[in-house]
Order: C-alpha cells, then sequence, then structure tokens
C-alpha cells in the first residue's frame, strides 16, 4: 500500500443506508483492520479511543457520524422536531470526544448549516463526500509548498503523525515528503518517535517506509543533539489549532522541538489546512489542551514503566509560539512571516493568495 492509497476512513453504502470505515489505527503498523460503524455514539468512541486520529480525519469522522445520526432519525422515521433533537444531540456528543483539533468543531459546524436548513439525507451525505474531496486537495496544494523547500541530500525531522493516516488525502507535514520522494528527490526523514502513544514510531514510520521513504526513528529527547551535530536541514509538523496570531497547538513535543530548531538555526516549518485556523482564538494560551488518561504514560502494551500509584501529567499537546514558526503551509497558500495579519491576508481575505 502506498500512500496515495492509504486512507484512514471511507464511506461505504448509499444516502439511505450508510456505515463509515475506520482503519484501527491503534493496532498499526502490526495489524491493519478496518471496522465499520453505524452509529454516531460508536463514532464518538473511536475518536475518544483514537480508533481513528489526526485533525483532519477526526473532522471527516465527525461530519460522516453527523450522516449517520441523519440516517438513524429517517429509519426510525422521527418528526421534523425529532429529528432536529437528534442530530443537535449527535452534534454534542461528537463536539465533547476531544477538545483541541479545531477540525473537529469545523466540520461539526460546516454540517450544522445543512442541517439547520433541512437538508435531505443525501444532501448531508453529498456534503460529507464533499469536505472530504477537498481535503485530498487541499492536502496536494500543501505538499507543494514544502517541496519547494526541498531539496535532495537534505535531513527533515517530523514529529507525530501528520501524513496520509491523519487525513483525507497525503496528509499536510508529509505530502511534500511523499511528492519529493515521486519527484526523485533524495530526503531523508527523521521520525520522532512521539510518546506516549508513539504516532511517529508506529504511524509515520510506517506510512514513510510503505512509500520508500528513507526514514530513521529516534527517540523524542535526541533531536536536538541531531540539530548540534548540523544532521537537520528543516523540521515540519502538522497542528491540531493554529490561533489568530499564529501560535500552534500540536502534538506533546512539538514546542520542543521547534525551541531547538530556533537555537540550531534549523528552519521549523507547519502544514494545515484551513479548518485547522482558528481565528476565533486569539492565541495559544486560550486553546484547550487535552489531557489524556494517566496510563498512557505509565504503561506500555500493559506493561507498567514505573512504581504503582505513581502522579502522571499527559498533556496530549503543546503550543509553539508563533514566533518559532518560520511559515505555515496552507491550502490557501503560504504564510511567512507567520503574523496575525499575515494570515488574516492568507487565509481570510476572499480571493486572497492560493
Ligand atoms: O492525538 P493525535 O494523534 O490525534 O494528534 C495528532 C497530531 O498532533 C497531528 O500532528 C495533527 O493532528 C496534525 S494531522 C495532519
Amino acid at each position: 500500500m502506498s500512500a496515495t492509497e492509504l486512507r484512514p476512513l471511507a464511506w461505504r453504502g448509499d444516502a439511505k443506508d450508510g456505515r463509515l470505515a475506520l482503519l484501527d489505527q491503534r493496532l498499526l503498523p502490526g495489524t491493519v483492520a478496518w471496522r465499520e460503524f453505524k452509529d454516531v455514539e460508536a463514532v464518538a468512541q473511536a475518536i475518544r479511543d483514537m480508533t481513528v486520529r489526526g485533525a483532519p480525519a477526526i473532522g471527516l469522522t465527525a461530519a460522516y457520524g453527523l450522516v449517520l445520526a441523519a440516517q438513524e432519525a429517517t429509519r426510525k422515521g422521527f418528526s421534523a422536531q425529532l429529528r432536529a433533537e437528534h442530530l443537535s444531540r449527535a452534534k454534542a456528543l461528537l463536539a465533547a470526544t476531544r477538545p483541541t483539533a479545531v477540525n473537529l468543531f469545523w466540520a461539526l459546524e460546516e454540517m450544522d448549516r445543512g442541517i439547520k436548513s433541512g437538508d435531505s439525507d443525501a444532501a448531508l451525505l453529498e456534503k460529507a463526500l464533499a469536505l472530504h474531496e477537498a481535503d485530498v486537495a487541499g492536502n496536494a496544494r500543501i505538499g507543494e509548498q514544502l517541496l519547494r523547500r526541498l531539496e535532495s541530500g537534505m535531513n527533515v525531522l517530523t514529529h507525530c503523525n501528520a501524513g496520509a493516516l491523519a487525513t483525507g488525502g497525503l496528509g499536510t507535514a508529509l505530502a511534500g515528503l511523499f511528492l519529493a520522494q515521486r519527484k526523485g528527490l533524495s530526503i531523508h526523514v527523521w521520525v520522532s518517535e512521539t510518546r506516549p502513544r508513539l504516532q511517529g514510531a508506529r504511524l509515520t514510520a510506517w506510512e514513510l517506509t510503505q512509500a520508500n521513504v528513507p526514514c530513521t526513528l529516534i527517540t523524542d529527547n535526541m533531536a536536538a543533539s541531531l540539530m548540534a551535530k548540523g544532521q537537520v536541514d528543516l523540521v515540519v509538523t502538522g497542528a491540531d489549532r493554529v490561533a489568530r496570531n499564529g501560535d500552534v497547538a500540536n502534538k506533546i513535543g512539538t514546542s520542543m522541538h521547534a525551541v531547538c530548531a530556533k537555537h540550531f538555526g534549523v528552519p521549523f516549518h507547519v502544514a494545515a489546512p484551513f479548518s485547522t485556523f482558528d481565528p476565533k482564538t486569539a492565541s495559544g494560551k486560550d486553546i484547550v489542551i487535552e489531557e489524556r488518561d494517566p496510563d498512557e504514560v505509565t504503561t506500555v502494551n500493559g506493561e507498567r514503566l514505573c512504581p504503582a500509584g505513581m502522579k502522571v501529567y499527559n498533556p496530549s499537546f503543546d503550543v509553539t509560539p508563533a514566533a518559532l514558526v518560520r511559515s505555515l503551509f496552507t491550502d490557501r497558500g503560504e504564510v511567512e512571516p507567520v503574523t496575525e495579519a499575515r494570515l488574516a491576508e492568507v487565509l481570510l481575505t476572499p480571493g486572497g493568495p492560493r
């Protein structure tokens, strides 16, 4: 399976009787297993337990979750009022799954506009499919921008997973690396393992390996020593939310790489679609950071790593200040410098840069 074929989610069936299929990312890379979902409660649980993860993929999953809720309302013969209440409960359920990736709330609002204007199940499905297709196209545009910064012989470092598994298409941070590989550039990628859920080791390493992109796995605390030795030319990550001033929330550990990159003069870039931009949030200080189960830190594959009863801090994301980000690659164009004014110009100006 190459990155072009790799998909974390797929709609199966039609506008009357559909199922959402999710690639169970908790089992990767050892087991490639798809699960089908028919009701919105199970979809919400799949987002919470990270069967599906990655900001854009979570948003698309939530959009399809609302389509499943609409189909349920039709199957049960709900009146218009009962249907509206049912869909509003479904939206609240999905919104309560994970707080940081703004793509989730963005997709729910996009779908809600259709729901409020009385869209049929078929129209809602069309809307979800259109969001999915737009993400695929956006990924390619994002990838082109990173590609322009890459040259043969470069060593690129990435953290977490911002590849095909996290999106509808080729990915955000990884899209440019896949494009570079297809173009014949010889790029090498340092894959930071991404404790505690190991998205780097389990998912990014898997995606890159399948696409034949040369890569080497490192633990998160090795990046500074590589940079000190001049072995990192560029860092690129995805994002879960970009605030109005350009501060970036992404997987815990991202800001550590950004600080090191600044110190060693390595450009640090972020790749994310418009759906990750949150103009309602003024700065990174206002972004809600998800805290997850302590067991993610205290155990690996069920094996305890530390004394029983150990106190744990497990924030899932951190905030990288805009000042540490060289440029933001988006589906609406490149943002550099990463300032509030430039972000507004590129992302919010109708007919602005594409
Ligand atoms: O907790 P996760 O695995 O959902 O976190 C994912 C990340 O932090 C990704 O870097 C981010 O969502 C960008 S995905 C294109």
